[in-house]
């Protein structure tokens, strides 16, 4: 399985804070925002990423990652020349993808809860096993903003809709597809909304109508941010603030992630934590490294 984040889109609604940075690279308390996308790309076990975004920015991003290797992984990057929606980023990375599944997530979008390995790792097994697409809902107060799907007394999803004025449930599909090669062409066929956007929301329905879609839900001891508004972005970081500090763990922390998964070695991690030996964040992978010594 390959991944990717897109970390595109003109970050508008963010307006005045993103006209001069990309939306993806805005702290979230402690580390960029796409550390956080990155993460859980990572703890599915997904090595190979492509990184998507506008012309203006790509550079950032790839003084921030370079090829991967310092962090055990292989990324590679791509430009989006427009926002032209969530669906495009199969087509911009069809050579990226070759003959793989593929796993996207939206490069501001946070997820944190209990087990979310094992959903990531169960998603992973239903792509592979059954070359079905899974997909993510979560409850939230405020539906019309977000993909919603809606689901029938058994459970089974009736219907998906992008940003519904009348949202037929309270489930938002969140920033986070596990889709079969055939994904791929299914892009390809997508034609744009009416907000004239590649809607991965197109996407999810041509799967549900072949009955190859599963929705799982987050319960409701999980968090999830997609940063898309002033308040949101600072909720976001205060959430992640309130528990690291409360735990003294950190949340997305690519560069232990990296060495738990075994893609790094204890010199590697102790080097990388040398370069932000000045913050707490340095000072607690430093611990990581000194604790297993
Ligand atoms: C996109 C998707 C939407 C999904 C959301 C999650 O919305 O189109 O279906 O629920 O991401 O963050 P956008 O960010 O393009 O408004």
């Amino acid at each position: 399985m390959k991944g990717i984040i897109l970390a595109g889109g003109g970050g508008t609604r963010l307006y005045p804070i993103t006209k001069g940075i990309s939306k993806q690279l805005l702290p979230l308390y402690d580390k960029p925002m796409i550390y956080y996308p990155l993460s859980v790309l990572m703890l599915s076990g997904i090595k190979e990423i492509l990184i998507i975004s506008n012309i203006e920015y790509i550079e950032n991003y790839k003084r921030i990652f370079k090829d991967g290797n310092e962090l055990g992984l292989k990324i590679k990057y791509a430009i989006q020349k427009e926002p032209k929606g969530l669906a495009e980023a199969f087509i911009i990375g069809e050579n990226f993808i070759k003959d793989k599944n593929v796993c996207l997530v939206l490069g501001d979008n946070v997820f944190y809860g209990h087990g979310l390995i094992n959903i990531l790792k169960n998603a992973i097994n239903n792509v592979k096993n059954e070359y079905k697409a899974t997909i993510f809902g979560y409850y939230v107060n405020d539906p019309e903003r977000y993909g919603v799907v809606e689901f029938n007394e058994m459970g089974k999803v009736i219907s998906i809709e992008e940003k519904p004025k009348k949202p037929k449930s309270n489930y938002a599909v969140v920033g986070l597809y596990f889709y079969p090669n055939d994904v791929i062409e299914k892009a390809k066929s997508v034609k744009p909304s009416n907000r004239g956007e590649l809607e991965i929301t197109s996407i999810n329905e041509m799967y549900l109508n072949e009955n190859r879609l599963k929705v799982e839900l987050f319960g409701r001891g999980y968090a999830w941010f997609d940063t898309g508004t002033h308040d949101s972005l600072l909720d976001a970081a205060n959430f992640i603030r309130t528990i690291e500090k409360r735990t003294g763990l950190k949340i997305a922390s690519i560069e232990e992630i990296a060495y738990n998964n075994g893609w790094i070695d204890k010199k590697q991690l102790k080097k990388l934590a040398k370069e932000f030996e000045k913050t707490e964040y340095g000072k607690y992978l430093m611990e990581i490294v000194g604790e297993r010594e």
